[in-house]
């Protein structure tokens, strides 16, 4: 949570990059924002907004110095204050931080008592007064910082602005930031996307390592303070991939991505698919995790390896998994699915599997990134930039890589591949006929509840559709396994209740037709998504026959519902209330 980004160069124009720089990650929080400039007389100019920054201008400044922040709020509220920048008491030490320094409350009452006249409710501030403190007994920065990264607990990276010095400092240890190589001095970021207008050359900062920048040099201490060369690598993709370009939402462009990024894994995948089919036959114990959609990406794994490979492979959500690892040998196998890579849960699950020895296959959308980092062996699912909160193009490919894990295992990938083609085939159709998915949100927009029901294959795709519906459009979504409705949901029914049913025609076909006729009786609304029509269905969406792979045009429905019932509803369906797209607190 929460996006910094700095600027330290020849260039005067680090006002614009670092708002440009913000906008790029400001789907990591959008509480507020801020920029601190450093002028050409050693003063500071910030600035600080709650809100989204949405088309504010950059700061009319010459500067070729500076950092800024968009927050996801931890500790105060959304205020001016809360904002960051954040200064000591001389403004002489200005940083931004993202993460959570777990003891703050000691630090600020010890140097409350000190005399440090706090500004903010935010734990962040407290790190610029302890730099103060510190300045005023030694003037050696290298080892204040030294001081200051043993003294914060916690995941934490900050860039520390000493604006008489004309340098920056940056600490990290937990969350993620990167710094960018150009021509004209050195970009900072959260996320290495925000760094591409300026240079695809970049250093991913290892925790425990802290960096100190000027205008034209960058040393890097490890953890133990001994200077090292940084070896930077070159990002695989373009600026353009991380613009919105004709679309007026990024949730819509993602969603249209689909079929190419599908296709591709189609054509490209196999060598990446046996290795991980082999590592998971070979292991004794396997288990996929992950948060959010990601969670749900797991689940359909575990259902995906029983169905197709007739093999039991586990799953667990992220933050559940450290309560299961006891069993964990070094035979075990662990896939953590993440399309940042920078998911404090899944981390914090595969730093607990490490310790016990077992082997890590990580599957990630982004090069560099922690998980990316931590595993012995990785799958890139290429699906470019992800800038919606809401996950869509990450799901789709991740459940792309399983299926096609899970048919490698049984030894009918071919077949995988063609039932692929022909779930893509079916995207792109649905693509084609938004129009047919706008008119039932037109239907449906006005309603309290809206419940998916699935079996087998379509429970776990009924768990991420409801995700995706509830998490941009906040209307109450929620999934079900269909054998369930009547163990309890169907007291929820009313006259009208919208129920999205995906019924394929596999062995959960008459099953859940059941329940089409048990909503009906009690007036429910069904939208019955299968491959031919029914009387039990009230609205009909057509989803041709891709077997296994059906699940993929399934939730691609759900993500085009869940994205025109936002818009329906006057809502930025990039940026949803009190969310982020990389939770890198607990
Ligand atoms: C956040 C995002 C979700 C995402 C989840 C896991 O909650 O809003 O869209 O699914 O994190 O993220 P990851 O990057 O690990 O896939």
């Amino acid at each position: 949570m929460c996006g910094i980004f700095g600027y330290i160069g020849t260039n005067q124009h680090a006002s614009t990059f670092i708002l440009e720089g913000l906008k790029s990650l400001e789907y990591r929080g959008y509480d507020s924002w801020g920029i601190a400039l450093q002028k050409d007389d050693g003063t500071v100019h910030i600035t600080k907004h709650p809100g989204k920054i949405g088309d504010a201008k950059a700061p009319n400044v010459l500067s070729s110095l500076g950092i800024g922040h968009t927050r996801w709020a931890t500790h105060g509220g959304i205020s001016t204050e809360n904002a960051h920048p954040h200064t000591d008491c001389t403004g002489e030490v200005v940083l931004v931080h993202n993460g959570i320094v777990e003891n703050f409350a000691l630090l600020k009452k010890e140097l409350s008592l000190k005399g440090h006249l706090f500004k903010s409710e935010t734990d962040s501030e407290v790190i610029a007064h302890f730099v103060e403190e510190m300045s005023k007994t030694s003037d050696d920065l290298d080892e204040i910082m030294k001081q200051t990264k043993q003294t914060i607990d916690g995941m934490n990276a900050v860039i520390i602005l000493f604006p008489k010095k004309q340098l920056f400092y940056i600490i990290k240890n937990g969350s993620p930031i990167v710094i960018g190589k150009a021509s004209d001095g050195y970009y900072i970021a959260s996320d290495a996307t925000a760094i591409l207008p300026h240079t695809k050359e970049v250093y991913f900062l290892e925790d425990g390592e802290s960096a100190k920048l000027t205008r034209d040099s960058l040393i890097i201490l490890d953890a133990y303070g001994k200077e090292k060369e940084p070896a930077f690598i070159s990002l695989p993709y373009d600026a353009q991939l991380a613009s919105k370009g004709n679309y007026d939402y990024f949730m819509l462009k993602e969603i249209a991505e689909q079929p190419t990024i599908l296709r591709a894994i189609s054509q490209n995948a196999h060598a990446e698919v046996s290795k991980a089919a082999k590592l998971i036959k070979d292991a004794f114990g396997t288990y996929l995790i992950g948060c959010g959609t990601a969670s749900y990406a797991a689940l359909a794994g575990t259902y995906l390896f029983s169905k197709i490979a007739k093999r039991h492979v586990n799953n667990s959500i992220g933050s559940e998994f450290t309560y299961l690892v006891d069993f964990l040998t070094n035979k075990s196998l662990i896939i953590p699915l993440s399309q940042s890579g920078e998911t404090i849960d899944t981390i914090s699950a595969v730093d607990h599997a490490r310790e016990k020895g077992a082997h890590i296959l990580a599957i990630t959308n982004s090069i560099g990134s922690t998980l990316y980092r931590k595993a012995n062996d990785n799958i890139l699912l290429n699906a470019g930039p992800e800038k919606a909160v809401a996950s869509t193009k990450a799901y789709t490919a991740k459940i792309a890589y399983l299926y096609l894990i899970a048919h490698e295992i049984n030894g009918t990938y071919k077949n995988g591949i063609s039932n692929l083609n022909l779930a893509i085939d079916a995207i792109v159709q649905l693509l084609h006929e938004q129009d047919a998915i706008r008119k039932i949100v037109d239907d449906i927009k006005n309603q309290k509840h809206i419940f998916i029901l699935g079996r087998g294959l379509s429970y776990p795709a009924a768990l991420e559709s409801a995700l995706k519906i509830k998490e941009v459009s906040y209307v109450h979504a929620e999934g079900f396994a269909a054998g369930e409705l009547k163990h309890g949901v169907l007291a929820l029914v009313e006259k009208g209740t919208p129920i999205i049913l995906f019924n394929p025609h596999d062995e959960t076909y008459e099953d859940t037709l059941s329940a089409a006729y048990e909503v009906r009786a009690r007036g429910g609304y069904v939208i019955g998504l299968a491959h031919d029509n029914h009387e039990a269905y009230d609205e009909y969406i057509h989803i041709p026959d891709c077997q296994d792979a059906t699940v993929l045009p399934n939730v691609v429905v759900a993500q085009l519902m869940g994205y025109y019932l936002a818009i329906a509803k006057g809502f930025d369906p990039d940026k949803p209330r009190n969310l982020a797209k990389s939770v890198v607190v607990k």
